[in-house]
């Protein structure tokens, strides 16, 4: 289970969250909701281990303490962060992606069989092991980018917008492929613009506007809520 607690990040002066507290229980799907500057992808950041919250923040993870870990410790904790821009080495080939992904020693000792899974989720990349990423579509690369993520075997699973500028029919593999995640007990928290698909796939969802949270419920009542329709699902 995460826990993060009163997370609050700022850019010098600028506060960019404020606050938040948020929970993700093993096996269990929450989107995120926010207009562009809303926060999302500081907030992802911060749980990720890239960017220190301020003070007053608490974020654990099974019990542990995540912020008296240094940030190279946050992958092998069990958090694996899928940066907006997915972040693939381009020059190198799926499967040397791959291999990076499972650089914790907890991870390099279950490689093989972390390999078979993320080939179950993606079965496309199964032919393409020997391909230049640089070479694949945007989609095919965000499908490596969650692929490498999963190779470390986190117990929480970090998403940022992973559906931006992909084609409809990569969007519902991709999104397929999320659910799937979440079925093997892994904790999604996914930061997505696409609304309709997150809250069909999702448990629960977030709303962040300026920081802070401005709304939350299931899925299907967010999908139900005339304020999340007009703003999110574009129902007028
Ligand atoms: N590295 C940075 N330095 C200064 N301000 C930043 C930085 N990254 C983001 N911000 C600011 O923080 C706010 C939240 O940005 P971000 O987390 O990227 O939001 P979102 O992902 O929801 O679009 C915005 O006002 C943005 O301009
Ligand atoms: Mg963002």
């Amino acid at each position: 289970m995460l826990e993060v607690t009163g997370l609050s990040i700022s850019y010098g002066k600028h506060r960019a969250v404020s606050g938040v507290s948020l929970q993700v229980a093993p096996g269990e799907l929450v989107v995120m909701l926010g207009a562009n500057g809303a926060g999302k992808s500081s907030l992802l950041r911060a749980v990720g281990g890239m960017l220190r919250p301020m003070a007053g923040t608490a974020m654990r993870l099974d019990g542990t303490d995540l912020l008296a870990l240094p940030a190279h410790r946050f992958v092998d904790a069990g958090l694996a962060l899928v940066p907006e821009g997915r972040g693939v080495f381009a020059d190198l080939t799926v499967a040397e992606n791959l291999a990076l992904g499972a650089f914790t020693p907890r991870a390099r000792s279950g490689e093989a069989r972390q390999r078979e899974r993320v080939f179950a989720l993606f079965p496309r990349l199964v032919q393409r092991q020997r391909q230049r990423v640089g070479t694949m579509s945007g989609g095919e690369q965000q499908m490596v980018a969650i692929g490498r993520a999963m190779m470390s075997a986190p117990r929480i699973l970090l998403l940022d917008e992973p559906s931006l500028g992909l084609s409809p029919l990569l969007c519902h593999e991709l999104f397929r492929a999320i659910a799937g995640i979440c079925k093997q007990g892994i904790g999604v928290l996914l930061v997505e613009q696409n609304a309709p698909q997150s809250l069909a796939i999702a448990d629960r969802g977030l709303l962040l506007e300026n920081g802070c949270i401005a709304g939350q419920g299931s899925a299907a009542e967010l999908r139900a809520d005339p304020a999340v329709r007009s703003a999110y699902l574009g129902a007028h």
